[in-house]
């Protein structure tokens, strides 16, 4: 199975790919936790990418095109897997499909997640993230079991440095210019589900686990 989350800052793609990559057993592959992983490395990629990203601008395409490309290539990827925040421009879906096209092998939905930007904003401003795993979780709906530490391994949970409110206004803009047009163009080749997603976090699943 080969899945895209689309969606806005604070849908909840990352959430669902988790339990996704869970029950299905396919890699979650988040291009945003593989940067945020650089840049707390310190690695010339993260070096790179920090300024971007705290300014709540994309890296630029060629910098995670070839992120994705290397992805994929691992093992775990051949029974499928799950791209959470790539594609994100049309430059980035045209590279996608050649890759894709190289190896054979098509996309099977893309799941796009539809939140109201007011309950966007209460996500984002309430997210806290495992600083070792960077599995997300809410101060008001998706608590931790123990207060500040991730459930499945025990890491401390921060805020984001992009969820200050600056930071995601400007992210939300970007997301309008920059990747909405992919609704269209994943509508078009009759790849798209759209998911009202302003809904709890199982009830969101329970649909997308319906198409498979
Ligand atoms: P990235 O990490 O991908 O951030 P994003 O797209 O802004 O999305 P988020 O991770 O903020 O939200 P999410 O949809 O995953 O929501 P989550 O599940 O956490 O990218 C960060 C940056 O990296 C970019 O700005 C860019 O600079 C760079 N980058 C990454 N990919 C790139 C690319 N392809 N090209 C260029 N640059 C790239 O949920 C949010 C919160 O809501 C959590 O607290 C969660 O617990 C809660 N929640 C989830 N679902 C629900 C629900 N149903 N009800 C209530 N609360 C919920
Ligand atoms: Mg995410
Ligand atoms: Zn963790």
């Amino acid at each position: 199975m080969r899945l895209i989350m689309l969606g806005a800052p604070g849908a909840g793609k990352g959430t669902q790919a988790k339990k996704l990559s869970d029950k299905y057993n396919i890699p979650k592959i988040s291009t945003g936790d593989i940067l945020r992983e650089a840049v707390q490395q310190g690695t010339e990629l993260g070096i790179k990418a920090r300024t971007f990203m705290d300014s709540g601008q994309l890296v630029p395409d060629d910098v995670v095109i070839g992120i994705v490309e290397d992805r994929l290539k691992w093992d775990d990827c051949r029974n499928g897997w799950i791209l959470d925040g790539f594609p994100r421009t049309l430059q980035q879906a045209y590279a996608l499909d050649r890759m894709l096209e190289r190896i054979k092998m098509s996309v099977d939905y893309v799941f796009n997640l539809e939140v109201d930007e007011d309950e966007i904003i209460k996500r984002l401003s309430g997210r806290r993230s495992c600083e070792s795993c960077q599995t997300a979780y809410h101060i008001h709906f998706n608590l931790p079991k123990k207060k500040g530490i991730c459930n499945s391994c025990g890491g401390r949970l921060i805020q984001r440095s992009d969820d200050r409110e600056e930071t995601v206004s400007e992210r939300l803009k970007v997301y309008k210019e920059r990747t909405e047009p992919l609704i269209n163009y994943y509508m078009e080749q009759g790849l798209l589900k759209k998911i009202d997603s302003n809904e709890d976090i199982n009830k969101i699943f329970e649909k997308i686990c319906s198409y498979m």
